[in-house]
């Protein structure tokens, strides 16, 4: 029997922050606002960096953490729904970036939960036999696709990129990941891509920005964050008390804490970081665990489940031992 463990993970944030207070220069708000509503008081965004050079940072520091030689890498993942170019993707761009053998490198959307569908593709490739060694990141500049006239939204989301090595084991450490989307309430939170009807005719367009539903994505993420949880324990014959902490998608500190009540979840052990970072997409659940990590909120040995929602809409799980 195959089985997966984390080796090694790193993080990166851009440099510059923006606080609260500094939205006040674009939109009507006010940080006690923003924050008594979404848990943030301020976020990364990026000035000059693409999101292949946020990725590039947090992958370095993971494959170092790793310990391991870049030869050793046989696939490469990228979560992202903010790529530089339609093509070549970021995971393209990475491969030779980092130095790595010719692999099979490619990017996935599925927006904030894209970090569990690649940790899914991954695990189960290495599962299958066929690969040993997984780089996989989440990595995003969403403040790129943000209309910062829009209070609704551009109070709620910042730049990361988050790193994970996952690699073959004798022990069975990521014990189950789940996923799964439906595509019938696509406009709770969406943004098209270039729309050209008759493109001859009309050559150039603009780039669309993000729009939200906010009161119904909050609805949908209070409700798919404990029932992943729940079916999680169930599919795996365990109960909440076998979990020593849950790190979940950092979108909004009131889901978080709405789906530990519902859970009856100590907050003690729900992880938090979005105060410092915002709602970073599919970097989130990568930045969230790798601070968890370097902070020793995780310890190895302890059992966690980590959990996303997103656009799509999308959801996704998984149970970990580190
Ligand atoms: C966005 C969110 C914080 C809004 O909180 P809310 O309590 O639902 O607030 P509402 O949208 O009802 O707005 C309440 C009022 O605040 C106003 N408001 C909205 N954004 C504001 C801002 N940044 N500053 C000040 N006021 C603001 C609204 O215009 C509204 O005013 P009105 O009552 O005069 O119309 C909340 O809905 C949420 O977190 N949703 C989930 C978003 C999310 O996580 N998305 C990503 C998922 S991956």
């Amino acid at each position: 029997m195959i089985y997966t463990k984390i080796i090694g993970t790193g993080s990166y944030v851009p440099k510059k922050t923006i606080t609260n207070d500094d939205l006040k220069e674009f939109v009507e708000t006010n940080d006690e606002w923003i924050f008594s509503r979404t848990g943030i008081k301020e976020r990364h965004i990026v000035t000059d960096e693409e999101t292949v050079d946020l990725a590039e940072k947090a992958a370095i520091i993971a494959i170092e953490d790793a310990k391991i030689d870049p030869s050793e890498i046989d696939l490469l993942l990228v979560a992202t729904v903010t790529p530089d170019n339609y093509f070549p993707g970021v995971s393209q761009l990475l491969q030779y970036r980092l130095g790595l053998r010719e692999i099979m490198a490619f990017d996935v959307n599925a927006a904030c939960s894209g970090f569990l569908y690649v940790l899914n593709i991954a695990d189960k490739m290495i599962k299958s036999g066929a690969y040993k060694t997984a780089l996989i990141i989440g990595a995003e500049t969403l403040t790129r696709l943000t209309d910062w006239r829009d209070r609704n939204t551009c109070v709620l989301f910042g730049d990361a990129a988050g790193a994970m090595i996952i690699t073959k084991s004798d022990t069975n450490n990521i014990k189950d990941v789940i996923c799964g989307a439906r595509g019938d309430v696509d406009d709770l939170l969406i943004c098209k891509s270039v729309d050209i009807k008759d493109p001859i005719v009309n050559a150039a367009s603009q780039q669309d920005h993000i729009h939200m539903k906010g009161s119904e994505v909050f609805k949908f993420a209070t409700r798919i964050l404990p029932k992943t949880v729940n079916d999680l324990l169930q599919r795996n014959d365990m109960v909440l008390d076998d979990l020593d902490s849950i790190v979940a998608h950092q979108a909004n500190e009131r889901i978080i804490r709405k789906a530990a009540k519902d859970l009856k979840f100590s907050m003690d052990k729900m992880f938090l970081n979005i105060s410092h970072y915002g709602n970073t997409s599919s970097a989130s659940v990568p930045l969230a665990i790798d601070r968890a990590i370097k902070t020793k909120f995780l310890k190895k040995g302890d059992i966690f489940i980590t959990v996303a929602f997103g656009g799509g809409l999308t959801w996704g799980g998984a149970i970990i031992e580190f």
